[in-house]
């Protein structure tokens, strides 16, 4: 993992070397759609109030509960104390880039959208709302953790979600095999190079041209750039687009040869 110093570099550095998020100067069409109708989006939409509120509320929950921990390369499980409030503060994908991933449901409309790391449900619920005809399946080891993001489920009233707990290692391939198809995926958690390459492979076998893929902060530490250096590579990826905190994968077949965006947002 990179210190803040180290990673506040390389976010300047994205900042000022990045395309414009206005889209000047970009070429391809279907990047100027996604800029110009995703990204740039600035409607507030009411399902953003009752997702923030909830998070709002997870702020300030001061209960303690036992958390899973999945310590470095194996599903072995060490629990710790943790404050909600604190996992919320530090898990939590903020609201910008949440509304982002709701946006991106809401546009490109997959049947089916797949989260790696659930936490207490917040991406997951934009999910949820962005498309009440999608299947939302989500991941996550912590029992405590997955039990609270239940709770939220149910107060928001979102019917569309299904919540497989248990260490990704065990729980993602019976899940692909029972979806069979994923339309959208969003990984966020177990930020490691090996599993990062491990999943995308994983999902590549159950995924469509049509499919859109989400990584979470591939530039936390150097372990997370080289899995993204090497997902970039692969021959089915077609179209990427940085945006430093989240990193998108297109494997759309309409664009014939391989291009790398990187916007600033
Ligand atoms: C960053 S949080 C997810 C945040 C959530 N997507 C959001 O922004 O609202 C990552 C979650 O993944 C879970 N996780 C990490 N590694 C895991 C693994 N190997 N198996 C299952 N869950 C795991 C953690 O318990 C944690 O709750």
């Amino acid at each position: 993992m990179y210190t803040r110093f180290q990673l506040a570099k390389k976010y300047l550095h994205y900042y000022l070397t990045a395309s414009s998020g206005k889209g000047h100067g970009i070429h391809s069409p279907f990047v100027f759609d996604f800029v110009k109708n995703v990204l740039n989006d600035n409607t507030s939409y009411p399902a953003y109030q009752p997702i923030e509120q909830k998070r709002k509320a997870l702020l300030k929950d001061s209960r303690g509960i036992e958390v899973e921990d999945f310590g470095a390369g194996s599903s072995v499980i060490k629990t710790n104390k943790r404050i909600v409030s604190a996992i919320a503060a530090s898990s939590l994908k903020p609201r910008k880039y949440a509304q982002l991933l709701y946006r991106m449901v809401k546009y490109y409309q997959p049947a089916t959208v797949l989260e790696l790391g659930t936490s207490f449900g917040i991406t997951t619920a934009y999910f949820a709302s962005a498309n009440a005809a999608s299947k939302v399946f989500t991941c996550e080891g912590s029992g405590a953790i997955a039990s609270i993001a239940k709770q939220n489920f149910a107060a928001l009233q979102l019917n569309n979600v299904q919540l497989t707990e248990g260490d990704f290692a065990q729980t993602l391939s019976p899940l692909l095999l029972n979806c069979k198809e994923i339309n959208f995926a969003f990984i966020d958690g177990n930020h490691r190079k090996v599993p990062t390459v491990d999943y995308f492979n994983q999902l590549l076998k159950y995924s469509t041209p049509a499919t859109i893929l989400v990584f979470d902060d591939i530039h936390w530490s150097t372990e997370m750039e080289q899995a993204w250096a090497e997902i970039k590579e692969h021959p089915t990826v077609t179209l990427t687009i940085d945006l430093f905190f989240v990193s998108i994968v297109f494997l759309n077949p309409d664009i014939n040869h391989k291009q790398h965006f990187t916007i600033r947002f």
